[in-house]
């Protein structure tokens, strides 16, 4: 009881030291984000605490639910209330989609600060174009990353104890998991949650389909490449790797499932490079305990960039809010530090990568290769690759083919019919 009453007095004395300090010159900022998983928060703090050592005041807003499904939802409803939050996490054409709707500008007060700043000169063209509105000539959002979704991870001990080493084709993995099923090992750590569906699909179709498969059907959207043979292949291979998971992968949280790899009682798991956040907070060393390698493709690289999005605001303090978190995540000791946490690597191009680990050292050097020969791909289960009705469109088949026994052929048909419904 004694203890409780100290915490609210403690919590009443910190709540008014905040709002009295000249510390309110940082200006203040809503953050809406979905980073609620151990990795994830521990490097959200290293955004909240360099946004209140500048003297900001931080309102978090976390919206639990992997990949962001549920945080674009409540994100919705806030920005047509006409009450958007100060900076929210957001990526891909979902930008440019809430640009149209005019509620991010103009005037765009991030792009003062890229501009003083030169981001320009900081990013590469690609990464530059997704944070910026009004015709791609301003910037309304800032890039705090890249994250690669194509991987593999995988308990050492296990592949270890049983002989394996990690698998380099499709047919490579099937065979190893195949042989760990027998000997009463979960193959494959997944939750069938939709987005975690789509990020197997889409390492999948990279891998099986190929650059220009996944460049035809997934980004043009192609309905030759939607409806054809290839995409029964892939879809078949999902169908395999369901047969992998076990039975309580419906609904369980992604990083449960790296959990299950942590602990060995599942051996691989395919999901972006946050999973490596997870193991880095648990003080799990790759090579060591663990291990990651991109899930087998022609040097295919599907990334996604995590960025936040500024909304219109009045409101100096808001203003001055946006301008310095804008600042602050561009930063070059901010794109290390909170990359070190979790998982992926730095957008800006002049972060050295000497304190990384062999998996971002190794993501940074594939990043570079892939987009030079064509496979440098934008993920579309992350949000990097279509607009959301498209998005949506692929997202449901997939869920629907991955959770009943719905045959290959069949889904590929729905496949091509919901995307064409959703133009
Ligand atoms: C985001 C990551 C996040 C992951 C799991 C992805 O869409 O880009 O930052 O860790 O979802 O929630």
């Amino acid at each position: 009881m004694l203890k409780q009453v100290l915490i609210s007095t403690a919590g009443f004395l910190f709540a008014t030291a905040v709002s009295l300090s000249p510390a309110m010159a940082g200006g203040e900022a809503e953050v809406l984000h979905w980073w609620t998983s151990g990795g994830e928060a521990a490097a959200l703090k290293v955004l909240k605490d360099d946004f209140a050592g500048n003297g900001g005041t931080w309102k978090d807003m976390p919206v639990a639910g992997g990949g962001g499904d549920a945080a674009m939802q409540t994100l919705k409803a806030r920005v047509v209330a006409g009450d958007p939050p100060t900076a929210a996490q957001i990526k891909g054409p979902s930008i440019q989609e809430w640009d149209d709707e005019g509620v991010v500008g103009p005037p765009y007060h991030v792009d003062a600060v890229a501009k003083a700043q030169n981001w320009d000169s900081l990013l590469s063209a690609q990464v530059a174009n997704h944070m910026k509105c009004d015709g791609f000539t301003k910037y309304c959002a800032a890039p705090v990353n890249i994250h690669r979704i194509d991987w593999f991870w995988a308990n050492k001990k296990v592949l270890d104890a049983h002989g394996l080493t990690m698998p380099t084709s499709w047919d490579e993995f099937n065979a190893a998991a195949s042989k760990l099923q027998a000997a009463g090992i979960i193959p494959l750590a997944h939750g069938s949650q939709p987005w975690q569906d789509a990020t197997v699909f889409e390492a999948v179709a990279l891998g099986v389909g190929g650059n220009e498969f996944y460049q035809k059907a997934i980004v043009e959207l192609n309905m030759d490449a939607l409806s054809g043979a290839t995409m029964v292949k892939v879809f078949d291979q999902m169908r395999t790797l369901q047969g992998f998971t076990d039975e309580g992968a419906p609904g369980r949280d992604w990083n449960v499932a790296t959990g299950m790899v942590m602990e060995g009682k599942a051996a691989f798991q395919i999901m972006g490079d946050w999973a490596k956040g997870e193991f880095t907070n648990a003080g799990l060393k790759p090579g060591i305990d663990y291990y990651c390698l991109p899930t087998p493709s022609d040097h295919g690289y599907l990334y996604n960039v995590d960025s936040f999005i500024f909304y219109s605001m009045d409101g100096k303090s808001k203003i001055e809010g946006q301008k310095l978190l804008g600042s602050l995540m561009m930063g070059k000791n901010f794109q290390k530090v909170f990359n070190l946490y979790k998982g992926s690597i730095p957008a800006r191009l002049d972060v050295p990568m000497d304190e990384f680990d062999m998996c971002a050292k190794g993501s940074a050097a594939d990043l570079n290769y892939s987009a030079m020969t064509g496979g440098l791909q934008p993920s579309f289960a992350h949000g990097m690759a279509l607009r959301l009705a498209q998005k949506g469109a692929i997202q449901d088949v997939v869920t629907e083919h991955f959770n009943s026994n719905m045959s290959s052929h069949e889904a590929t048909r729905r496949l091509a019919q919901a995307v064409k419904a959703s133009l």
